[in-house]
């Protein structure tokens, strides 16, 4: 089959492809990605000279290269990954998740829409997340039949795409699945990110900055579980469905970063207090989510899923990973993710709300 995987260079699609691409040889793997300040060419190392992968640089908003990429390749298969996916730049400027996030989505859906009538063998697996459910209070989690709910432009414009996607089904047949996933965790995740940006602040004794009390909860997974998860409905769940993807590792804030402070001093072996030390209270995110709690009884029940990572274990690979990958860390850093820190958080350090980046 030819797979075109969009978004590949970012983290989740490049963790799917360093997974898939040497374990099918019989299928051919076509990243698409426009190459944004999240991608990372580097991340793709391993598999880039496979025979059975191929890079094109191209933007999903653009009907005109995606018809490009689709006459050029054909593709039976698409999952769809690329969107802008950080909560706080969604704050700070929402227009490119609208333009990549919805219309980019809609692009695809019709690219396949014209090419896969009447055709067989075919699916758009759309990649998505618990955001587009809003928050949750102290107990309870989201199910498939849960209403969309969505409290930040990032969660709204996710919302929209899964909105797209399910009503291409439904109206013109197409055949969609559609995966909405917990907060991912792992190597080769930009350090804009909870986790990443703890481990290397914590590395490089700058402030860890927790947002509010640090008492928000969020269910984490290792992204190589939601990896796996997403092949397998994508080769045995039923067309037309949804599928929540968890972890069912609810954790604290707060207690995420305790976590990495004493894994990092026992990797390193730093003083863990002179770590926690480093914790600073700031500003809260505005509409931030309380809690996210996904209900996997689905996945588990009809395609026999679970994790295999444990927090624990996943969080040790993860701090490891960074450990010993800074050429990989610096280059993401550099550029443009450079240049729009500079724009956005320049001269703001008096206010505290940046003060660990
Ligand atoms: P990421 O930001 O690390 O990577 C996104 C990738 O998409 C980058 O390589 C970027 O260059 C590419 N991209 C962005 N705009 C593009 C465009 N217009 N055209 C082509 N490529 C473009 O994101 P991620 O964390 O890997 O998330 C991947 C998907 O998984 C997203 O759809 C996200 O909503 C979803 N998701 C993420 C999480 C998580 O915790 N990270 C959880 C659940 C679902
Ligand atoms: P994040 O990794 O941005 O993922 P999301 O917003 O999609 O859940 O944030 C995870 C949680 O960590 C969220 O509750 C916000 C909080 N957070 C901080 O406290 N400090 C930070 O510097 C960041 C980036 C996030």
């Amino acid at each position: 089959m030819r797979i075109l995987v969009t978004g590949g260079a970012g983290f989740i699609g490049s963790n799917f492809l360093n997974l898939m691409v040497p374990r099918h040889p019989e299928h051919h793997f076509i990243n698409l990605d426009k190459l944004t300040y999240a991608a990372n060419l580097a991340s793709l190392e391993a598999i880039c000279d496979a025979p059975n992968y191929t890079f094109v640089q191209a933007d999903i908003a653009d009907a005109r290269q995606v018809d490009q990429v689709f006459d050029a390749h054909d593709p039976e298969w698409v999952f769809h990954f690329a969107a802008e996916s950080h909560v706080d730049r969604s704050i700070l400027g929402p227009a490119a998740f609208v333009q990549t996030n919805v219309i980019g989505t809609f692009v695809l859906l019709e690219a396949c829409r014209a090419r896969w009538q009447g055709r067989v063998g075919r699916l758009f697996h759309h990649v998505s997340t618990d955001e587009v459910y809003g928050s949750l209070g102290d107990t309870g989690a989201f199910t498939e039949e849960t209403r969309y709910d969505p409290s930040s432009p990032y969660s709204a414009s996710k919302a929209a795409s899964d909105h797209f996607a399910r009503a291409y089904h439904r109206t013109y047949g197409l055949p969609v699945k559609v995966t909405n996933c917990s907060n991912n965790y792992g190597p080769r995740q930009f350090p804009e990110k909870l986790i990443p940006l703890m481990i290397l602040n914590a590395l490089e004794g700058k402030p860890l900055p927790v947002y509010g009390q640090g008492t928000n909860v969020r269910d984490w997974l290792y992204v190589e579980d939601h990896c796996e998860a997403i092949w397998l409905v994508a080769t045995r769940g039923r067309v037309g469905e949804t599928y929540h993807i968890g972890g069912g590792t609810e954790k604290r804030n707060l207690d995420v970063v305790h976590t990495i402070c004493q894994l990092v001093a026992e990797e390193t072996g730093r003083d863990p207090d002179s770590l926690r030390a480093l914790i600073t209270y700031v500003a809260d995110r505005p509409g931030h989510d309380f809690r996210y709690a996904m209900d996997t009884t689905k996945i588990r029940r009809e395609l026999g899923w679970e994790p295999r990572e444990s927090f624990e274990t996943g969080l040790r690979k993860t701090v490891r990973w960074y450990l010993n990958h800074r050429a990989w860390v610096e280059q993401v850093r550099s550029g443009e993710y450079a240049r729009w820190l500079e724009r956005n958080y320049a001269g703001r350090e008096a206010h505290g709300k940046d003060a660990g980046r």
